[in-house]
């Protein structure tokens, strides 16, 4: 990379109130600061993952974010797992998609129109989507939004080849920043936001609530965002759906291992851990763990560290929340938006729900 002077202030003298006498003072020493802007450092995803996985390990339960899950191999093992019979909520969306779809679309009839994609995982659902738009008679304009320049490039690439002639327009950005930047640059499109899947569920309730509010906060009134909401059902079904029978779900949790095995000089022995999962009635949300069947230590070579594990103690890995339909009635209030429709499958396992952004002249405020 090329290296760039950085940009550089002066820092700001003060006169020093110990000085009895200013005019005979020596001029003052300036010290030299730097600004970074981020396009000035370089991303380091290695260090990324590496601070995360020893801030994580060294924490007490320990913990690994759900988002080093999605490398190449989990995102293939993910794809797997949302082909599986007893992992409902990719074909009950699709259904949704597929039965309500062009009632959604109908609203957009001859209006300019972004789609905008926060990341569906799965393609298709955003491609029916867009043809229904079409058919519907809305100009629309596809707009994926990913930090990663390569897993957006691959999205553009995937729509271009279904869709020959449907203009993309993809964002390289964190979601909030993209969204801010696409309204500040208003081209009089109306915005419907797509977060489908189970992408709110990885919140808890209050990162879900800031997270909307952001969205919110950068969108327009009148703009659309649809989220996708796994409903709270009959707990044997949610167990099964992350504990399925070809151990596939499991491979995909213990995968974050290997990840750590692979790119860090991790000496985690799979066989010595286990995948659990299990429902918390309480919090609503099905937790993963993998779990060390036995007391161990464990090197990570590049972070110079050994961790010890007792017999059975776990490491968290991921929540996923799941919603009572009044959940999510008082999230849309408490963030500032209209509920104009909320979609169901016909087992009434999912729901994709339809809000507007409502902004009124008081500020649009929000009762805590
Ligand atoms: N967040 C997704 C979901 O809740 C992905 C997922 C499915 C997952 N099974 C998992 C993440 C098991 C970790 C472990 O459906």
């Amino acid at each position: 990379m090329p290296s760039k002077p950085l940009p550089s202030k002066p820092l700001p003298s003060k006169p020093l109130p110990s000085n009895p006498s200013p005019a005979k003072a020596s001029p003052a020493k300036l010290g030299i600061y730097h600004v970074l802007l981020p396009t000035d450092i370089p991303t380091l995803p290695l260090n990324e993952f590496a601070g995360s996985v020893l801030e994580g390990l060294s924490e007490r339960p320990k913990r690994l974010s759900s988002r080093y899950l999605y490398d190449d191999r989990g995102s293939g093992l993910f794809r797997q797992i949302m082909t599986l019979e007893e992992y409902y909520p990719t074909r009950c969306e699709a259904e949704i998609i597929e039965a309500h779809g062009p009632a959604i679309a109908a609203r957009f009839a001859g209006t300019p129109v972004n789609l905008v994609d926060l990341g569906a995982g799965d393609g298709a659902k955003t491609v029916r989507l867009l043809h229904q738009l079409q058919a519907a008679g809305a100009d629309v304009t596809y707009v994926p939004i990913d930090i990663s320049e390569q897993a957006l490039r691959t999205a553009c690439e995937t729509l271009a080849g279904e869709l020959p002639g449907l203009p993309v327009k993809g964002l390289v950005a964190e979601y909030i920043a993209a969204l801010h930047w696409l309204t500040a640059n208003d081209d009089g499109r109306v915005n419907l936001v797509l977060f489908l899947g189970s992408n709110i569920g990885n919140f808890n309730r209050a990162q879900a609530r800031t997270f909307l509010r952001q969205l919110w906060s950068a969108l327009n009134p009148g703009d659309y965002v649809l989220t996708g909401f796994d409903l709270k059902k009959d707990i044997d079904l949610l167990l099964a759906a992350y504990n399925d029978a070809k151990g596939v779900t499991a491979a995909f949790n213990m995968n974050l291992l290997n990840r750590i095995n692979r790119e860090l000089g991790g000496h985690f022995d799979l066989d010595k851990f286990r995948h659990y999962s299990t429902y918390d009635v309480f919090t609503g949300a099905m937790e993963s763990y993998l779990v060390s069947m036995e007391k161990q230590t464990v090197a990570i070579d590049t972070l110079h560290s050994n961790f010890h594990f007792d017999a059975w103690e776990p490491i968290h890995t991921e929540y996923s929340y799941k919603y009572l339909e009044s959940d999510i009635r008082s999230l849309a209030d408490s963030t500032g938006f209209a509920i104009a429709d909320t979609l169901h499958d016909s087992k009434r396992w999912f729901a994709d729900s339809l809000w507007r952004v409502v902004k009124t002249i008081s500020g649009g405020g929000v009762a805590l």
